[in-house]
């Protein structure tokens, strides 16, 4: 596995894999790297011919500072793990490399920042289509892969790519939970015993909602979900919401719809976490998890 530092190097080492007509694909993090991150490696492995991971905690995103000091480092664990993972060029830039000539600059996102992490985490999405933009520009891969994890994230990118004409194909990866369904994060690492014992509750909260989607009101199905969240007080919800799959605004009813989406964001302990389900009016409930592991006879 190469290392590159500096993004000169990066654009170097595209161009090069490129003029031998080798495919390359993308997987950017910032590191903390699990299950999840790999997930996004293995599948850019089976796409593409070159693999490159980069692994930068990117300040333009955090609306709070103690959030992004407290950001978990790991990074000799992380170049083992994308070893191991078949990466072909890892790439830890630093700000003043990455931003250098830069101005940050407004996209337009489509509205899709209108709600959920957009209002509770002002110029959250602003940040992250900034970095996006520059790592995109050294590492000009053909494709870029992004987890639903982070839906709303994985939503503006597409149409940040879509309505600028980036060239990359914007690929979207399946949500990797914990075996108890908590959605792997590099977060999770900064709760403790108790909190990692009640942070299931998030996606608990999202399959109570799948079980009521389509078949009661869309009230009654948050309903069903936020009665999840209360049952623990040390649980509080910033958001728990049900949205159109393609907007991302908020329903008030299910017609004409094959798909949503309900999102939830809470604070357990000192940690925000975030999750998502797509529901399907006739699915198990378009995740991979929820299929494979029904906690519910009606989720087969
Ligand atoms: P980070 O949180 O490190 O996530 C990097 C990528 O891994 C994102 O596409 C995210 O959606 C995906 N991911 C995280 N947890 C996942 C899980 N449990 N299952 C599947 N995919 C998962 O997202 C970012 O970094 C940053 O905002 C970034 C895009 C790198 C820009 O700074």
């Amino acid at each position: 596995m190469d290392h590159c530092v500096d993004p000169i190097k990066v654009a170097a080492w595209q161009a090069e894999r490129r003029r031998r007509g080798e495919r390359i694909g993308f997987v950017p993090t910032m590191g903390a790297l699990h299950a999840g991150h790999l997930a996004l490696v293995q599948e850019a492995r089976r796409r593409c011919d070159r693999v490159v991971v980069s692994i930068f905690v990117n300040p333009l995103q955090f609306n709070n500072p103690e959030d992004l000091a407290r950001y978990p480092r790991q990074p000799e664990a992380d170049a083992g793990l994308l070893r191991t993972a078949g990466c072909d060029l890892l790439f830890t830039p630093e700000a003043e490399g990455i931003f250098r000539d830069h101005r940050p600059r407004e996209y337009d996102l489509g509205g899709l920042d209108l709600h959920w992490e957009g209002p509770d985490r002002p110029g959250h999405f602003q940040g992250v289509v900034n970095v996006v933009e520059r790592l995109f520009h050294y590492v000009r891969p053909d494709m870029a892969f992004f987890g639903e994890k982070d839906r709303q994230q994985l939503t503006i990118i597409r149409h940040v790519a879509r309505s600028l004409h980036w060239p990359e194909d914007i690929v979207a990866c399946p949500t990797q939970r914990e075996a108890d369904g908590l959605a792997m994060s590099s977060r999770n690492q900064r709760l403790d015993p108790a909190d990692r014992a009640r942070a299931p509750l998030l996606y608990q909260a999202l399959q109570a909602v799948a079980r009521a989607a389509f078949r009661s009101t869309v009230d009654q199905a948050r309903q069903a979900g936020l009665d999840v969240l209360a049952s623990d007080p040390a649980i509080r919800p910033d958001h728990l919401g049900i949205a159109h799959p393609a907007t991302l605004a908020p329903i008030d009813g299910w017609d004409g719809l094959q798909e949503a989406v309900v999102l939830v964001a809470a604070r357990v302990g000192p940690v925000r976490l975030i999750d998502n389900l797509v529901l399907q009016r006739d699915g198990p409930g378009g995740d991979t998890f929820a299929a494979r592991h029904p906690r519910h006879p009606h989720d087969h």
